[in-house]
Protein backbone atom coordinates (compact mmCIF):
# COMPACT_ATOMS: atom_id res chain seq x y z
CA UNK A 1 0.00 0.00 0.00
CA UNK A 2 1.25 3.53 -0.61
CA UNK A 3 -0.59 6.50 0.91
CA UNK A 4 -0.32 10.07 -0.90
CA UNK A 5 -0.82 12.73 1.32
CA UNK A 6 -1.85 16.13 0.22
CA UNK A 7 -0.98 19.18 2.17
CA UNK A 8 -0.77 16.91 5.22
CA UNK A 9 -1.00 18.65 8.57
CA UNK A 10 1.88 16.21 10.11
CA UNK A 11 4.85 16.88 12.14
CA UNK A 12 8.29 16.41 9.93
CA UNK A 13 8.98 13.66 12.29
CA UNK A 14 5.51 11.57 11.75
CA UNK A 15 6.13 12.30 7.44
CA UNK A 16 9.90 11.32 7.53
CA UNK A 17 7.92 7.96 9.42
CA UNK A 18 5.82 7.81 6.73
CA UNK A 19 7.95 8.51 3.58
CA UNK A 20 10.66 5.23 5.08
CA UNK A 21 7.15 3.33 4.96
CA UNK A 22 6.49 4.16 1.55
CA UNK A 23 4.37 6.72 1.52
CA UNK A 24 4.28 10.00 -0.65
CA UNK A 25 3.62 13.29 0.02
CA UNK A 26 2.35 16.20 -2.31
CA UNK A 27 2.41 19.94 -1.09
CA UNK A 28 0.53 22.84 -3.20
CA UNK A 29 2.99 25.84 -4.30
CA UNK A 30 4.34 27.94 -1.60
CA UNK A 31 6.19 31.71 -2.17
CA UNK A 32 8.99 30.14 -1.22
CA UNK A 33 8.56 27.67 -4.08
CA UNK A 34 7.14 29.87 -6.30
CA UNK A 35 10.51 32.10 -6.07
CA UNK A 36 12.75 29.12 -6.99
CA UNK A 37 10.42 27.97 -9.92
CA UNK A 38 10.51 32.11 -10.89
CA UNK A 39 14.14 32.19 -10.75
CA UNK A 40 14.53 28.77 -12.51
CA UNK A 41 12.79 30.28 -15.41
CA UNK A 42 14.61 33.47 -15.67
CA UNK A 43 17.48 31.54 -16.15
CA UNK A 44 16.22 29.31 -18.48
CA UNK A 45 14.49 32.22 -20.05
CA UNK A 46 17.91 34.05 -20.63
CA UNK A 47 19.79 30.99 -21.65
CA UNK A 48 17.28 29.76 -24.73
CA UNK A 49 16.24 33.58 -25.84
CA UNK A 50 15.20 34.15 -28.03
CA UNK A 51 13.79 30.33 -27.99
CA UNK A 52 10.65 29.45 -25.31
CA UNK A 53 12.89 26.83 -23.60
CA UNK A 54 9.73 24.25 -23.97
CA UNK A 55 10.15 24.35 -27.47
CA UNK A 56 13.62 25.23 -28.18
CA UNK A 57 14.39 21.78 -29.41
CA UNK A 58 12.72 22.26 -32.38
CA UNK A 59 14.78 24.73 -33.79
CA UNK A 60 17.95 23.94 -32.34
CA UNK A 61 20.71 21.52 -33.04
CA UNK A 62 21.08 18.99 -30.45
CA UNK A 63 24.75 18.98 -29.92
CA UNK A 64 24.02 22.86 -29.32
CA UNK A 65 21.00 21.84 -27.10
CA UNK A 66 23.55 19.65 -24.98
CA UNK A 67 26.08 22.68 -25.00
CA UNK A 68 23.59 25.19 -23.88
CA UNK A 69 22.23 22.54 -20.63
CA UNK A 70 26.05 21.70 -19.89
CA UNK A 71 27.15 25.24 -19.22
CA UNK A 72 23.67 26.72 -17.31
CA UNK A 73 22.54 23.66 -15.17
CA UNK A 74 25.78 23.75 -12.93
CA UNK A 75 25.30 27.60 -13.07
CA UNK A 76 22.14 27.07 -11.80
CA UNK A 77 22.78 24.09 -9.00
CA UNK A 78 25.77 26.43 -7.56
CA UNK A 79 24.14 29.81 -7.45
CA UNK A 80 24.09 31.60 -4.25
CA UNK A 81 20.47 32.45 -4.73
CA UNK A 82 19.30 28.68 -4.24
CA UNK A 83 21.15 27.90 -0.82
CA UNK A 84 19.08 31.25 -0.06
CA UNK A 85 15.59 29.57 -1.12
CA UNK A 86 16.19 25.91 -0.35
CA UNK A 87 16.19 26.50 3.38
CA UNK A 88 13.43 28.84 3.22
CA UNK A 89 11.22 26.40 1.24
CA UNK A 90 11.96 23.74 3.52
CA UNK A 91 11.31 25.20 6.75
CA UNK A 92 7.95 26.23 4.80
CA UNK A 93 7.52 22.83 5.21
CA UNK A 94 7.97 22.09 8.80
CA UNK A 95 11.65 20.97 8.42
CA UNK A 96 13.81 22.13 11.72
CA UNK A 97 16.33 23.89 10.26
CA UNK A 98 18.73 22.88 12.77
CA UNK A 99 18.47 19.74 11.58
CA UNK A 100 17.81 19.33 7.91
CA UNK A 101 20.50 18.95 5.40
CA UNK A 102 19.89 19.69 1.99
CA UNK A 103 22.33 19.52 -1.07
CA UNK A 104 22.31 21.14 -4.12
CA UNK A 105 19.38 21.59 -6.42
CA UNK A 106 19.76 20.03 -9.92
CA UNK A 107 17.92 21.40 -12.73
CA UNK A 108 16.75 18.15 -14.96
CA UNK A 109 15.31 18.50 -18.62
CA UNK A 110 13.66 15.64 -20.09
CA UNK A 111 12.69 16.31 -23.85
CA UNK A 112 9.82 15.41 -26.09
CA UNK A 113 10.58 12.67 -28.60
CA UNK A 114 14.10 11.29 -27.55
CA UNK A 115 15.69 14.61 -29.23
CA UNK A 116 18.08 14.08 -26.29
CA UNK A 117 17.63 11.40 -23.63
CA UNK A 118 21.69 10.72 -22.80
CA UNK A 119 23.96 12.96 -20.72
CA UNK A 120 23.13 16.27 -19.31
CA UNK A 121 19.47 15.09 -20.27
CA UNK A 122 19.37 11.55 -19.00
CA UNK A 123 15.82 9.80 -18.94
CA UNK A 124 16.49 8.03 -15.89
CA UNK A 125 15.47 3.96 -15.90
CA UNK A 126 13.82 2.39 -13.31
CA UNK A 127 16.09 2.91 -10.02
CA UNK A 128 16.12 3.95 -6.58
CA UNK A 129 18.39 6.68 -5.78
CA UNK A 130 19.66 3.92 -3.07
CA UNK A 131 21.55 2.33 -5.84
CA UNK A 132 23.83 5.81 -6.52
CA UNK A 133 24.73 5.78 -2.43
CA UNK A 134 22.19 7.84 -1.22
CA UNK A 135 21.45 6.74 2.34
CA UNK A 136 18.48 5.09 3.32
CA UNK A 137 17.23 8.54 5.43
CA UNK A 138 17.75 10.76 2.30
CA UNK A 139 13.95 12.31 0.94
CA UNK A 140 13.74 13.29 -2.34
CA UNK A 141 11.83 16.69 -3.25
CA UNK A 142 11.02 17.00 -6.77
CA UNK A 143 9.35 20.63 -8.37
CA UNK A 144 8.37 20.53 -11.67
CA UNK A 145 9.21 24.49 -13.16
CA UNK A 146 6.88 23.70 -16.19
CA UNK A 147 3.36 22.37 -16.94
CA UNK A 148 3.43 18.33 -16.00
CA UNK A 149 1.51 15.55 -17.83
CA UNK A 150 1.04 11.67 -17.45
CA UNK A 151 3.42 11.84 -21.02
CA UNK A 152 6.38 14.23 -19.58
CA UNK A 153 6.46 13.23 -15.51
CA UNK A 154 8.15 10.70 -13.48
CA UNK A 155 6.90 7.27 -12.66
CA UNK A 156 6.67 5.61 -8.96
CA UNK A 157 6.91 1.90 -9.37
CA UNK A 158 5.69 1.39 -5.85
CA UNK A 159 5.01 -2.42 -5.56
CA UNK A 160 8.77 -2.53 -5.77
CA UNK A 161 9.30 -0.69 -2.41
CA UNK A 162 9.10 -3.31 -0.05
CA UNK A 163 10.22 -6.14 -2.80
CA UNK A 164 13.78 -6.42 -3.80
CA UNK A 165 15.11 -6.12 -7.54
CA UNK A 166 17.87 -7.89 -9.12
CA UNK A 167 20.07 -5.27 -10.00
CA UNK A 168 23.80 -3.96 -10.68
CA UNK A 169 24.16 -1.42 -7.82
CA UNK A 170 27.82 -3.22 -6.79
CA UNK A 171 29.03 -1.32 -9.46
CA UNK A 172 28.58 1.93 -8.30
CA UNK A 173 30.28 3.92 -6.45
CA UNK A 174 29.98 7.74 -5.50
CA UNK A 175 33.55 8.63 -4.95
CA UNK A 176 34.53 6.64 -7.71
CA UNK A 177 31.59 8.08 -10.22
CA UNK A 178 32.97 11.71 -9.19
CA UNK A 179 36.00 10.65 -9.92
CA UNK A 180 35.39 9.65 -13.33
CA UNK A 181 31.86 10.15 -15.30
CA UNK A 182 30.23 13.00 -13.89
CA UNK A 183 31.88 15.75 -15.74
CA UNK A 184 31.41 13.94 -19.22
CA UNK A 185 27.71 14.69 -19.36
CA UNK A 186 27.34 17.08 -21.74
CA UNK A 187 29.34 15.05 -24.37
CA UNK A 188 27.03 11.90 -23.99
CA UNK A 189 24.96 13.37 -26.83
CA UNK A 190 24.13 10.02 -29.03
CA UNK A 191 24.58 7.42 -26.33
CA UNK A 192 25.37 7.22 -22.54
CA UNK A 193 27.93 4.63 -22.08
CA UNK A 194 29.15 5.74 -18.51
CA UNK A 195 28.41 2.59 -16.08
CA UNK A 196 24.99 3.40 -14.46
CA UNK A 197 23.48 0.54 -11.76
CA UNK A 198 20.62 -1.18 -13.36
CA UNK A 199 18.00 -3.50 -12.78
CA UNK A 200 18.95 -7.30 -14.19
CA UNK A 201 15.48 -8.73 -14.53
CA UNK A 202 12.27 -7.68 -16.19
CA UNK A 203 10.38 -4.61 -14.03
CA UNK A 204 6.92 -4.81 -14.13
CA UNK A 205 6.45 -1.12 -15.33
CA UNK A 206 2.85 -0.61 -14.99
CA UNK A 207 0.70 0.19 -13.80
CA UNK A 208 2.92 2.92 -11.92
CA UNK A 209 1.85 6.37 -10.41
CA UNK A 210 2.01 9.71 -12.08
CA UNK A 211 1.86 12.46 -9.53
CA UNK A 212 1.19 15.96 -10.82
CA UNK A 213 1.46 18.70 -9.27
CA UNK A 214 1.26 22.16 -10.78
CA UNK A 215 4.20 24.12 -11.17
CA UNK A 216 6.03 25.17 -7.35
CA UNK A 217 4.10 22.13 -5.86
CA UNK A 218 6.70 19.99 -4.04
CA UNK A 219 6.67 16.35 -4.27
CA UNK A 220 8.64 14.70 -1.70
CA UNK A 221 9.43 10.65 -1.76
CA UNK A 222 12.20 8.67 0.25
CA UNK A 223 14.94 7.69 -2.06
CA UNK A 224 14.41 3.74 -1.65
CA UNK A 225 11.34 4.08 -4.10
CA UNK A 226 11.61 2.60 -7.58
CA UNK A 227 11.08 5.38 -10.07
CA UNK A 228 11.72 6.07 -13.79
CA UNK A 229 11.42 9.18 -16.12
CA UNK A 230 8.15 8.68 -18.57
CA UNK A 231 9.35 8.85 -21.86
CA UNK A 232 8.26 12.28 -23.02
CA UNK A 233 5.86 12.72 -26.22
CA UNK A 234 3.96 15.70 -24.63
CA UNK A 235 6.11 18.01 -27.60
CA UNK A 236 7.46 19.97 -24.87
CA UNK A 237 10.41 19.81 -22.79
CA UNK A 238 9.83 19.48 -19.25
CA UNK A 239 12.23 21.40 -17.02
CA UNK A 240 11.67 20.61 -13.05
CA UNK A 241 13.69 20.73 -10.02
CA UNK A 242 14.95 18.34 -7.52
CA UNK A 243 17.05 18.24 -4.51
CA UNK A 244 17.60 15.98 -1.52
CA UNK A 245 17.05 16.00 2.50
CA UNK A 246 18.25 14.41 4.96
CA UNK A 247 17.93 14.81 9.04
CA UNK A 248 20.29 14.49 11.16
CA UNK A 249 18.49 12.23 14.15
CA UNK A 250 18.07 9.73 11.73
CA UNK A 251 21.49 9.40 9.80
CA UNK A 252 22.72 9.31 13.38
CA UNK A 253 20.04 6.87 14.24
CA UNK A 254 20.51 4.71 11.41
CA UNK A 255 16.84 4.99 10.41
CA UNK A 256 15.41 5.23 7.24
CA UNK A 257 14.06 3.06 4.58
CA UNK A 258 14.57 -0.43 4.61
CA UNK A 259 17.47 -1.75 2.39
CA UNK A 260 15.75 -4.48 0.21
CA UNK A 261 18.50 -4.54 -2.36
CA UNK A 262 20.70 -2.16 -2.66
CA UNK A 263 24.83 -2.90 -2.82
CA UNK A 264 26.14 -0.07 -3.94
CA UNK A 265 29.69 1.04 -2.16
CA UNK A 266 30.39 5.22 -1.28
CA UNK A 267 28.01 7.72 -0.04
CA UNK A 268 26.66 11.23 -0.73
CA UNK A 269 26.55 12.04 2.73
CA UNK A 270 29.24 14.55 2.47
CA UNK A 271 27.01 16.65 0.00
CA UNK A 272 24.22 17.50 2.71
CA UNK A 273 24.22 21.13 3.93
CA UNK A 274 22.65 22.42 7.24
CA UNK A 275 19.99 24.76 6.68
CA UNK A 276 20.78 27.28 9.23
CA UNK A 277 24.92 27.49 7.94
CA UNK A 278 25.41 25.26 5.16
CA UNK A 279 27.76 23.18 7.42
CA UNK A 280 28.28 19.45 6.45
CA UNK A 281 27.10 16.51 8.34
CA UNK A 282 29.59 16.00 11.32
CA UNK A 283 31.89 13.42 10.68
CA UNK A 284 30.54 11.04 13.79
CA UNK A 285 27.09 10.97 11.46
CA UNK A 286 28.55 10.22 7.92
CA UNK A 287 31.44 7.41 9.23
CA UNK A 288 28.85 4.60 9.57
CA UNK A 289 27.76 5.36 5.94
CA UNK A 290 31.59 5.90 4.33
CA UNK A 291 31.75 2.51 3.13
CA UNK A 292 27.98 2.12 1.69
CA UNK A 293 24.77 1.64 3.13
CA UNK A 294 25.20 0.26 7.10
CA UNK A 295 22.27 -1.80 6.77
CA UNK A 296 22.78 -4.96 4.53
CA UNK A 297 20.40 -5.28 1.66
CA UNK A 298 18.04 -8.10 2.40
CA UNK A 299 16.75 -9.20 -0.74
FE1 LIG B 1 16.20 9.28 -8.98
Amino acid sequence: MTALYLDANLTDDERRHRLYQGDLFVYAPSPESLELVAFAREMLRQAFAPHDPELAQYSMPVADFAALLGELKPKFIHHPECKRLLPALLQRLGCDPHKTYFDVPRLRSATSDEYLTTGIAYAFHPHRDTWYSAPFCQINCWLPITALSPDNCMAFHSRYFAQPVRNSSEIYNYQEWNRTSRFNAAQQINADTRPQPKALEPVELQPDVRVLPPPGGILLFSAAQLHSTVPNTSRRTRFSIDFRIVNLDDATALRGARNVDSRCTGSTMGDYLRCTDLAHLPSAATAPYEAGPPQAATG
